[in-house]
């Protein structure tokens, strides 16, 4: 409700009005609220640019002298909050299609001179330290919006297609991928295994062991949720806390996780040039040209699929030829650097690719041990600009296998649990996990994952 008691129209309504072909101007008198973007004056007329939040567009709201506050109206600065009761005017020769003639506005919150947000643009970097007001910025504004398209998509690519969204917790007693990054949660310092839960407790590092149990009883999963690592890598894409969506199912080996790995991305896109059209736009002339072009060619082809053992020897070629890695000692069951992957995306495929069958020592414990002996049946998806934002796999299904690696990494203690679904009705199953964060960067351009959530966590930073 307004300052008026009246509810005001938004801006997206305006828009979507028009685009079903009504008369705007029927709607008149229109009442809004709104931010003020941008405001400048003459002696006798004034515009101000609004904006509510409801959409990217801004409105123009057009006052003159007659309003009895012009004079204050032309000090209503950029961040301050107003309504604006008004004529809809159609303006179809200009480049937004109408605008309102203001008969009142309304002061409903002044901005003080410390607003840390100005006319001209800022940087990423200074926006970052100021998380409260970024939203309010279009770049920022256009990024969340996509971010909860993007959410929708990914429930809507699932769910209509059979998958059953599971909610894994947060709190767990395990470190589902075993690689030793989890946060504790502990209550009292003193005795954190005693503490709350009688066991040591963690922050998820993954849904997944917790959402194949599910699987294995409705066939095809997803858990889309927080998941948290306590990686002290200071690098644009990690974060401590990022989403992860994790779908899982049985019936389904390594080729058929790649499928669905590609359908769900390819869907993604799909989703967000068709319903952010206005903010694709706006990454794509302001934040990273070329982003639409690069999105229409991964629609257009297959992803690349390259075994692991291919990939180290084209790193190898390029080594010989001069190309320069800071890590340039390639050699077959090293765990590949970004720099090696994102070689393997731009230089040589151009475009979205599965990397898979890698060695068994570098990958998690619950992968499927391949025939050979030495690799397992994971994939990763590896984008251009960013390297890693899938990592998938088979999962073990045999039970004498998974249970001697397992008691080989020490973690077969409180996961017999997960053991026992291979004795209990087991059957080939996958699954993956795609970095929500992640693919929101690779979709909008933006390059560094700070951006991408609304507070983030990374290493040595937890402002706000
Ligand atoms: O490759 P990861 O570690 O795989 C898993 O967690 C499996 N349990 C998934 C599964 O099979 N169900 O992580 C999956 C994805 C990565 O490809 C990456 O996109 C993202 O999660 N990710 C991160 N994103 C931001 N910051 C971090 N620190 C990330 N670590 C992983
Ligand atoms: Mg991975």
């Amino acid at each position: 409700m307004g300052a008026m008691q009246e509810k005001a129209i938004t801006i997206q309504k305006l828009f979507d009005l028009l685009k079903s072909g009504e008369d705007l101007t029927k709607k008149n008198p229109v009442f809004i609220e709104g931010w003020v973007r941008t405001n400048r004056s003459s002696k006798s007329i004034g515009f101000i640019e609004v904006n509510d939040g409801s959409c990217f567009k801004c409105i123009q709201v057009v006052y003159e002298d007659k309003l009895a506050n012009f004079a204050d109206a032309t000090h209503y600065l950029t961040g301050a909050c107003i309504a604006v009761r008004g004529e809809i005017v159609m303006t179809p020769e200009m480049k937004q299609p109408f605008e309102i003639h203001a008969s009142e506005i309304i002061l409903l919150g002044d901005v003080a001179e410390d607003y840390p947000l100005q006319k001209k643009r800022m940087s990423l970097e200074y926006l970052r330290e100021i998380a409260t007001m970024r939203p309010r910025t279009n770049t920022f504004n256009a990024l969340y919006r996509v971010r909860s398209t993007l959410a929708l998509a990914i429930h809507e690519f699932f769910q209509s297609n059979g998958f059953v969204y599971v909610h894994t917790p947060e709190i767990t007693a395990n470190d589902a991928e075993g690689a030793g990054q989890t946060f504790t949660v502990i209550t009292d310092a003193k005795d954190p295994i005693k503490d709350f839960y009688g066991t040591k407790s963690s922050l998820t590092v993954s849904g997944q062991l917790h959402v194949e149990p599910f699987a294995l009883a409705f066939g095809k999963v997803y858990t889309f949720g927080p998941t948290f690592r306590a990686e002290k890598s200071n690098t644009p894409r990690h974060a401590s806390e990022f989403w992860m969506i994790e779908p899982e199912m049985a019936f389904a080996d390594l080729q058929d996780d790649m499928d669905v790995m590609e359908a769900s991305i390819k869907f993604s896109i799909n989703y967000i040039l068709e319903h952010c059209p206005d903010e694709m736009a706006f990454f794509d002339k302001f934040i990273a040209p070329g982003t639409i072009e690069k999105l229409n060619a991964v629609l257009a082809k297959p992803f690349v699929r390259m075994t692991y053992t291919e990939g180290i020897k084209i790193l190898q070629e390029a080594v010989k030829n001069g190309h320069k890695f800071d890590y340039s000692k390639i050699e077959w069951g090293m765990d590949l650097q970004s720099e090696h992957e994102r070689y393997l995306t731009e230089e040589v495929v151009k475009g979205p690719m599965f990397l898979t069958d890698y060695p068994k020592e570098i990958k998690a414990f619950y992968m499927k041990e391949n025939a050979d002996g030495k690799t397992v049946a994971a994939a990763d998806c590896l984008v251009p600009g960013e390297g890693e934002i899938i990592g998938g796999s088979q999962r073990e299904d045999n039970y004498d296998v998974l249970k001697a690696k397992m008691e080989k990494a020490g973690n077969d203690k409180g996961l017999e649990w997960y053991l026992n679904l291979r004795k209990w009705g087991g059957c080939v199953h996958s699954g993956f996990g795609i970095g929500f964060d992640r693919l929101l960067m690779y979709i909008t351009g933006v390059a560094n994952i700070r951006d991408t959530e609304p507070y983030p966590r990374t290493f040595g930073n937890l402002k706000y």
